[in-house]
């Protein structure tokens, strides 16, 4: 750990990842890693069986696959009313032509309410997408570059047509820029050839084409689905024009082999730029916490990591236990560090951002941590004493309480801790519950202030069992009552938990430069 300071490091990262870029003589060949094998240690995970067996399925390499690179042809759409940072309401359908052209039409319905019931505008965004290479930073992921040849904005209603009027310009309104906007006209926003961009009044962005990953999902009673997985929108809105997506947003499905049933599927495939989906009311249910909650898929998330998250609340005690098992590799299945964090929390109120979302307010007040990956393990190992649980304590796969040390510097995690979270329950179309817990910050922050809570989700969690679950497995001399909560004491996130610091590590542990840590 006795390298450079981080930017130094940097440096010598994109050095290394350049060369290996240049060096690489087929562009398909996706980066090997040596990834040393897990160890073979069983944690004392606890919960039901149930919750067990569905996360063994997440990594199930025969249920889920991956094409690279992916083959993009066809038309994709939204299954949900989709939910970005700000918040802003919207429907997708995007349609690719086959390669080599591949010349693209992206349909994006915006709307003024939470159920994408009430149309506000639609864009129809046309271009080119040419794919480059498999991603060094994202595994599983393809990199490319798109242009955009026309962008068309049709207004759906009076309201929404005052409202951007404010921010068009009025040398954006084309041949009549005296008119005053109004619905239902077409308006050109972009158009290369007559050297129009209006876009910057808009926020208007395709960066999200940038990184893509398509995975076929077999299911043993049903027909594959095929998913679009597009790059992730920046949370902080002044970026999301220049950002680069490390991560994604909720996939698309293929129109010819989507998930069933899908009534949205269907609603948004029949759109057009003029008639846009109206989604029926809201599947929102009141928020009931109480059971086991799961991932659905091997997530990603910006920068790098890959992760299943488990959650038990008790809503009799408003305690709340977070299981959050980390990989190297798109199909969760190459283990590196699991997290146990546990503590309360209070419910606020409704929101009043997202209608059927609820404010609460998470305290972490302790955490465990079991590494199963030998370079981060050398990093806990040798951190400072203090500074990481026992500092030459750590062993593979043996966890450890890292409360006592008020967390972990290297894994950027500060106990206790408290979170602004924005949470939202919904219906799948099974009668399933899920559960919507905020996105995280896209810098790496944590929204340990009310201004910073989430106003997106991230890919909601599926109750497992809804039983009321055991008790804590803390003892009862546990220190939680007892610990005072400070929110000004961490700067880092445990529900999204990553650090600047655990990012080098990880650039370094993904391009075998080991000796730079
Ligand atoms: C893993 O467990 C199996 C079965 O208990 C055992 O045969 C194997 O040697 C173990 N591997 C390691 C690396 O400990
Ligand atoms: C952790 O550090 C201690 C003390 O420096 C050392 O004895 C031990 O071998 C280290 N463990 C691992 C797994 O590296």
């Amino acid at each position: 750990m006795s390298g450079g300071s981080p930017i130094h490091l940097l440096e010598l990262l994109w050095v290394v990842c350049c060369a290996g870029c240049v060096r690489g003589n087929n562009l398909w060949e996706v980066p090997s890693r040596h990834i040393p094998s897990p160890a073979n240690i069983t944690s004392k995970l606890l919960w039901e069986p149930q919750c067990q067996t569905h996360l063994r399925h997440l990594q199930d390499g025969s249920r889920t696959t991956a094409t690279i690179p992916p083959q993009l042809d066809g038309h994709w759409v939204s299954s949900r009313c989709e939910v970005r940072p700000g918040p802003e309401f919207l429907t997708r359908s995007y349609t690719f032509d086959p390669s080599p052209a591949r010349q693209f039409k992206a349909l994006q319905h915006y709307y003024s309410d939470s159920d994408c019931h009430v149309p506000a505008y639609s864009l129809l965004i046309q271009g080119r997408v040419r794919l480059r290479q498999a991603s060094w930073i994202t595994p599983g992921a393809t990199e490319a570059e798109h242009s955009l040849h026309k962008v068309t904005l049709i207004i759906h209603n009076q309201r929404t047509a005052h409202r951007l009027a404010v921010h068009l310009p009025s040398s954006c309104l084309g041949p009549d820029p005296g008119a005053p906007v109004a619905p239902h006209r077409l308006y050109e926003l972009y158009n290369i050839k007559a050297g129009r961009d209006c876009l910057g009044s808009l926020h208007v962005s395709m960066m999200e084409l940038e990184l893509l990953r398509i995975e076929t999902r077999n299911h043993p009673h049903n027909r594959p689905t095929k998913e679009l997985f597009l790059g992730d929108v920046h949370t902080d809105w002044s970026q999301r024009v220049h950002y680069r997506p490390t991560g994604y947003q909720e996939p698309l499905q293929n129109i010819m082999h989507h998930i069933h049933p899908c009534p949205v599927c269907a609603l948004v495939y029949r759109s057009s730029l003029h008639h846009p989906p109206v989604l029926p009311p809201s599947s929102a249910v009141p928020l009931n916490l109480n059971g086991h909650w799961v991932s659905q898929r091997c997530e990603a998330r910006p920068a790098v990591l890959f992760l299943t998250r488990l959650f038990i609340f008790r809503e009799e005690h408003r305690s709340w236990e977070g299981t959050y098992a980390h990989y190297s590799d798109p199909m969760c299945q190459q283990r590196t560090f699991t997290l146990r964090a546990q503590g309360h929390y209070a419910q606020v109120e409704s929101s009043a951002k997202v209608k059927g979302a609820a404010e609460l307010v998470f305290k972490v007040t302790q955490a465990k941590v079991t590494v199963f990956e030998r370079t981060l393990l050398r990093a806990l190992n040798s951190s400072e004493d203090g500074g990481c649980g026992r500092a030459g304590g750590w062993q593979l796969g043996v966890e450890q309480d890292i409360t006592w040390t008020a967390g972990c510097r290297v894994l950027g995690i500060s106990l206790p801790h408290k979170e602004y979270e924005l949470f939202k329950m919904e219906k799948n179309h099974k009668g399933r519950a899920l559960l919507f817990i905020g996105e995280r910050p896209t810098d790496g922050g944590s929204p340990d202030r009310p201004m910073r809570r989430p106003t997106s989700f991230q890919t909601p969690m599926i109750q497992c069992s809804a039983r009321a679950p055991v008790p804590p497995r803390y003892s009862a001399h546990s220190t939680i009552q007892r610990l005072e909560i400070n929110s000004a004491c961490s700067q880092h996130s445990v529900f999204g938990i990553l650090s600047l610091s655990l990012l080098n590590l990880w650039l370094c542990y993904i391009h075998h430069v080991y000796i730079l840590c």
